[in-house]
């Protein structure tokens, strides 16, 4: 339990939640919190999904400015390193991940967000890359996440401008996924993984990589990592579990065991 970040868990969904007042800004040592919140939603089996929050005002501010303030190039040629790995780690959970945001979701803290598999956001949430106001460029992945989820040329309309968008923006352009009512955010973040939390564990987690990993190679190769995972999930039991139940009562109602 590190002091800005914890990993609360119920009903198999592990919540990554984010306090830091003012603005849950990301400094180093926040940073290291999401790192190991991350790598024990990772290993724990009462953890089937994963939601990261900032509670009810505010998702994330983006990197701690005023820590970077004073760094050099070579403090940073160092951090940056810390910025790839807590983002990178989040990102690889091999379980449903979605952020739940409120309020502002902006440089290290949109760039955050894009690393879950979904967001979910409030009627008044902001969203936005604004470090070239700093003189910077996104540093925690958001050139590259951006870019895949919205494309380049969105992608750098945003990154160039460093403008705000609002919820209702951000879900035309496909860079959040739901937009619910300010107050409903958590609660519909909690609905959306409870569906999930009682699927079949490692077929979910073959396909978050094969879509995740998939989407980074040429298409032979992510046919073949497919064909791989595919045939790998017939050694699992919920596969005997699923097609058993489909064979003796229809589809959907198999209760799966995650092994
Ligand atoms: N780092 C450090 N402190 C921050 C911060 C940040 N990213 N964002 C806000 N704060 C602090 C403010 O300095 C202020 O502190 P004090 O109360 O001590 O003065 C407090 O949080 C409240 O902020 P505001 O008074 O500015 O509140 P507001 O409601 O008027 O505006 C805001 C809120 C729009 C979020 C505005 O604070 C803002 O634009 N913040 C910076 C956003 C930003 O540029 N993020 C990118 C950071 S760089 C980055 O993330 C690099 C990367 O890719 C990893």
């Amino acid at each position: 339990m590190g002091e800005f970040v914890r990993l609360e868990v119920a009903d198999g969904i592990g919540t990554i939640r984010l306090d830091r007042p003012k603005m849950n800004a990301l400094n180093l040592q926040v940073q290291n919190e999401i790192e190991e919140c991350a790598r024990e939603a990772t290993v724990r089996d009462d953890v089937a999904a994963v939601i990261v929050y900032g509670g009810e005002r505010v998702f994330a501010a983006g990197a701690d400015i005023k820590e970077m303030q004073t760094m050099s190039y070579t403090d940073m040629a160092v951090a940056v390193e810390g910025l790839h790995s807590f983002t990178t780690t989040l990102a690889r959970i091999p379980k449903p991940s979605v952020a739940a945001i409120t309020g502002y979701a902006l440089g290290g803290g949109c760039e955050l967000a894009m690393c879950c598999d979904f967001r979910i956001a409030g009627e008044s949430a902001q969203l936005g890359q604004p470090e070239i106001l700093l003189g910077i460029i996104p540093g925690a992945g958001g050139t590259q996440r951006l870019t895949r989820l919205v494309g380049p040329a969105k992608a750098k309309e945003l990154i160039f401008s460093g403008r705000f968008i609002k919820a209702d923006e951000a879900l035309a352009i496909g860079l959040v996924d739901r937009v619910v009512p300010d107050a409903e955010v958590y609660a519909a973040a909690r609905d959306w993984m409870a569906q999930l939390v009682k699927g079949p564990r490692f077929a979910l987690k073959a396909a978050k990589e094969a879509v995740d990993r998939g989407g980074e190679l040429d298409l032979d190769s992510g046919l073949a990592l497919e064909k791989s995972l595919f045939a790998a999930l017939f050694a699992t039991h919920d596969r005997l579990v699923g097609m058993e139940s489909f064979v003796a009562n229809g589809p959907g109602k198999a209760h799966f065991e995650g092994r």
